[in-house]
């Protein structure tokens, strides 16, 4: 039944506006009903008092009793009102008109009456509607003589006006309701046409976008919360559509990286075919084979190493180490490659030991990947240097080598997966590009930070921090 913004707004408000009227008009009927008593109850009390002198001046037999009646008869006529005056044991003996004369004679013995002659003034209403045949209210004063009661007046006035004075009210508050629902229907439903349509507007778009059209946006400009939904929905859908071109490229990469060592095999498998091959030539083949599936199979390991760091999957096995320790065994690794290209290392650890807490394996993969490029990248005759230093409670670790450099333009691309500066090295430089990707996803997964300082033609530094061990 409330399926729509609109039903629901306009139900509640409706609710809304039905309280607002219903308390409103009970509260003004009972202002208007206790006002107009008061009135009326404070008219008839000053009438009665005026009337009160003539009573006591007939008492004295001082006025005749036609005198008091025509006196009755003109108030009764400015006041709506019956009036009879009782003696001090309840017999009526004066009426305000001829048609009142049924009264004279008899006793009343309502508490009213009791009350008046007691000498107190009363105002009520309800109690003589059945000897008027109506609502009436009524109001009864004592007549002192000489300080004690003698006599009472009593004055009973219709109330039917103050009904029709109501009724008037009720009307106006019942006009007014319908006037107000009907323009909170108008004015509802176009703010909630407002409010709906930029929403279904995002739905539609998020379907498109689950078909897999990663271009589409929202088009809404307004300021509210809505406005904001639709600015974070298309920020979600620009990184879906980046998120969608970087699996595009990274399948075209490793799709380009794979076909060009298998071409090569291939090539090469054809040509040992060949019966009439020599020897020398066959070996020279065998060796490029060779050198191609190794390719082919640290791509497919660095390939491994990066999905199962991204998928969260390698769980780093913390442990206590010294990092100098670990940098002493990985140039001892690299001495052959060292040797060939005749390079110095210089090692300059202004601590020792330094120990960290990191996973040491990882880690021993970003010190390899950093030395191997630094000696791929150093002609014959480089020197190495390798640092370690304690600052601001981190350990800092910076690798430097006196090569080629890299271009200003190569430093914002070189953690990116398959970026190979220098497009035209010769297929001698082996790599696959993804060396500093695997780096900087090990060093983040430590919550660590690593940088590289370069010059072109001068040599490049690259430095990471760890996580000293503090409880030494
Ligand atoms: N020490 C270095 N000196 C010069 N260039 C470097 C150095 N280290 C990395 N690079 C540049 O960054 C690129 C990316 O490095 P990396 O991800 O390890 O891939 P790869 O070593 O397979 O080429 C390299 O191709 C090279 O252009
Ligand atoms: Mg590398």
């Amino acid at each position: 039944m409330f399926n729509t913004v609109f039903k629901r707004l306009v139900s509640v408000y409706l609710v809304v506006i039905l309280i607002i009227f219903a308390v409103l008009g009970v509260s003004m009927m009972k202002m208007f009903e206790n006002y107009y008593f008061e009135k009326k109850s404070e008219a008839l009390i000053a009438e009665g008092q005026k009337l009160n002198s003539t009573v006591i001046k007939y008492l004295n037999n001082q006025v005749t009793y036609e005198r008091l009646g025509i006196e009755m008869e003109s108030i009764e006529r400015f006041l709506n009102a019956k009036i009879w005056i009782i003696d001090k044991m309840g017999y009526v003996y004066g009426v305000s008109s001829r048609s009142e004369t049924k009264w004279i004679g008899r006793q009343l013995t309502e508490g009213d009456i009791v009350n008046v002659l007691k000498g107190n003034v009363v105002a009520k209403r309800g109690s003589y509607d059945e000897y008027f045949g109506g609502p009436v209210m009524t109001v009864g004063i004592p007549i002192f003589i000489n300080g004690r009661v003698e006599n009472g007046i009593f004055m009973h006035s219709p109330i039917y006006e103050i009904k029709e004075t109501l009724n008037e009210t009720y009307k106006i508050i019942i006009y007014s309701m319908l006037i107000s629902m009907v323009i909170a229907v108008v004015l509802l439903y176009f703010i909630s046409q407002k409010i709906s349509k930029p929403i279904k507007e995002i739905n539609e778009i998020t379907k498109v976008i689950a078909s897999g059209e990663f271009n589409k946006r929202v088009s809404i400009m307004s300021k509210d919360e809505i406005g904001q939904l639709a600015i974070s929905f298309n920020h979600m859908a620009v990184e879906l559509d980046r998120l969608e071109e970087m699996r595009k490229g990274f399948i075209a990469d490793v799709s380009h990286e794979l076909r060009t060592p298998l071409t090569l095999i291939k090539g090469y498998v054809k040509g040992l075919m060949d019966v009439q091959l020599s020897e020398e030539r066959k070996e020279e083949y065998l060796d490029i084979i060779y050198k191609e599936t190794d390719r082919l199979t640290e791509l497919i390991n660095n390939l491994l190493d990066l999905s199962k760091m991204e998928s969260g999957k390698n769980m780093l096995n913390v442990e206590k180490f010294d990092i100098n320790e670990l940098i002493r065994r990985n140039i001892i690794n690299y001495s052959n490659k060292l040797e060939d290209k005749d390079i110095n290392v210089e090692a300059n650890f202004k601590f020792d030991p330094v120990l960290v807490m990191a996973d040491k394996e990882s880690i021993s993969q970003v010190i390899s990947n950093l030395v191997d490029n630094a000696i791929k990248f150093m002609n014959n005759g480089g020197c190495l240097f390798i640092d370690t230093d304690i600052k601001e409670d981190k350990a800092l670790i910076s690798i430097k080598d006196t090569g080629i450099g890299i271009s200003e333009e190569d430093l914002n691309n070189i953690w990116q997966r398959f970026y190979k500066g220098d497009k035209s090295r010769s297929r001698q430089v082996k790599g696959t590009g993804l060396g500093l990707s695997i780096v900087k996803e090990i060093i983040k997964s430590h919550n660590e930070q690593i940088w590289v300082e370069s010059k072109a033609g001068e040599g490049t530094v690259f430095s990471f921090t760890l996580s000293l061990c503090n409880n030494e």
